[in-house]
């Protein structure tokens, strides 16, 4: 059973494709309150969660308000799919500026698991290709981010870890 280290103060980046299971993750580990998620976010700005077209207003309105609460000392859970350098990099920013730590987490499944998954919703309507970039983009991930700044990068490979996977808070004083 993987234990994972977190900080009791830190900014935690979830990363993983469509349907590797972030969200589902955030439920089970973390308060509602603590999870900021990309699509909450594009919801609250553009009323649709799948609008991409809205991703940059709803991208600075999470930077935002994950400022606000690690400046209030609040662990705060970044639900996106930080697949990207520069979404990634947007994130470690926030953090340092608020001397919070930034610690990532990968969910990392099978493509065909998480296709099946993303397929078999009702509110995910993107194609295959689009999965397939999103696996493309993870692996190259695995490179970049020993070098972006994140304090810790977990890494949880296939179902079982992830189902069993445990947080631990540690104490910062
Ligand atoms: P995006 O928001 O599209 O990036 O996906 P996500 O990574 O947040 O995945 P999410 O947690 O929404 O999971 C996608 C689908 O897989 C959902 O329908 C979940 O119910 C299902 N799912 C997630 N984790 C598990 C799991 O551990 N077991 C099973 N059986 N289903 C899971
Ligand atoms: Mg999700």
């Amino acid at each position: 059973m993987a234990v994972l280290d977190v900080p009791e103060l830190a900014l935690v980046a979830l990363v993983g494709v469509s349907g590797s299971g972030k969200s589902t993750f955030a439920r089970r580990h973390f308060a509602p309150s603590q999870v900021l998620s990309s699509d909450a976010f594009r919801a609250m700005v553009a009323d649709d969660e799948n609008d991409q077209s809205a991703s940059a207003d709803a991208f600075d309105a999470l930077h935002y308000v994950a400022g606000k609460r690690l400046r209030a000392g609040r662990l705060t859970v970044v639900d996106a799919t930080n697949l990207q350098p520069h979404a990634r990099a947007a994130l470690v920013r926030v953090a340092r500026e608020h001397d919070v730590l930034p610690v990532a987490i990968v969910l990392d499944v099978p493509e065909a698991l998480a296709w099946a998954r993303t397929e078999a919703r009702a509110d995910r309507t993107f194609g295959k290709q689009v999965l397939a970039r999103m696996s493309r983009d993870l692996r190259r991930t695995y490179a970049q981010l020993a070098r972006e700044g994140f304090r810790k990068v977990h890494v949880l490979r296939g179902v079982d870890e992830i189902d069993t996977a445990q947080i631990r808070f540690e104490r910062l004083f």
